[in-house]
């Protein structure tokens, strides 16, 4: 039987391209929310919570620290997107970050990820660029782009 751990990794597995080495591997994800102020949400297919059985369509990841919660993770699968369940995940993740006293939310991308019309959609600017952060396995290197919000 399926447990969220494995939910979570289908969705990692279907959503990020390798070319962009973003994926976190299972042990990765699993020593995060081994630490205490790491959490994860799941999206059913409509963006709703997932119920306790299912695969999930999204999940997004978190860290909180005092007054802040950063956004590390947040994947939907292909064959779902565009129907609203990325912004669903990211307007839960706020109530939640709220309800343990964050003010703002930060997340750090690199710079050609699509997924930044969805934030800035979502209420995030860019704050700040770290230049040549990112090392594809290409070789190539990207910048890193800083964006917050205030929650
Ligand atoms: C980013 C991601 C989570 C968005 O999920 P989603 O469920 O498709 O998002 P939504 O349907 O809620 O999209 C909301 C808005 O964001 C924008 N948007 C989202 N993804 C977009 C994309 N790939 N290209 C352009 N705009 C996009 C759109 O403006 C959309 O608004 P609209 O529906 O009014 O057009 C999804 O594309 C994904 O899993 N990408 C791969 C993993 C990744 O790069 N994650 C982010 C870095 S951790």
């Amino acid at each position: 039987m399926k447990d969220d751990l494995d939910r979570i990794m289908d969705v990692m597995d279907a959503a990020f391209d390798p070319a962009w080495a973003e994926a976190w591997n299972r042990r990765q994800v699993s020593d995060s929310l081994a630490l205490p102020h790491t959490h994860y949400l799941l999206a059913g297919p409509d963006g709703e919570p997932l119920a306790e059985e299912g695969d999930a369509a999204g999940f997004a990841l978190t860290r909180f620290a005092p007054g802040e919660e950063e956004l590390l993770l947040i994947g939907v699968r292909p064959h779902l997107r565009g129907k609203g369940i990325g912004r669903a995940l990211l307007a839960r993740a706020f109530t939640e970050a709220r309800g343990r006293g964050a003010e703002r939310m930060f997340l750090e991308m690199r710079d050609n990820n699509p997924a930044a019309s969805l934030y800035r959609s979502m209420g995030f600017e860019p704050i700040g660029r770290r230049k040549a952060y990112y090392r594809l396995p290409s070789g190539q290197f990207l910048d890193a782009i800083t964006f917050g919000r205030d929650l």
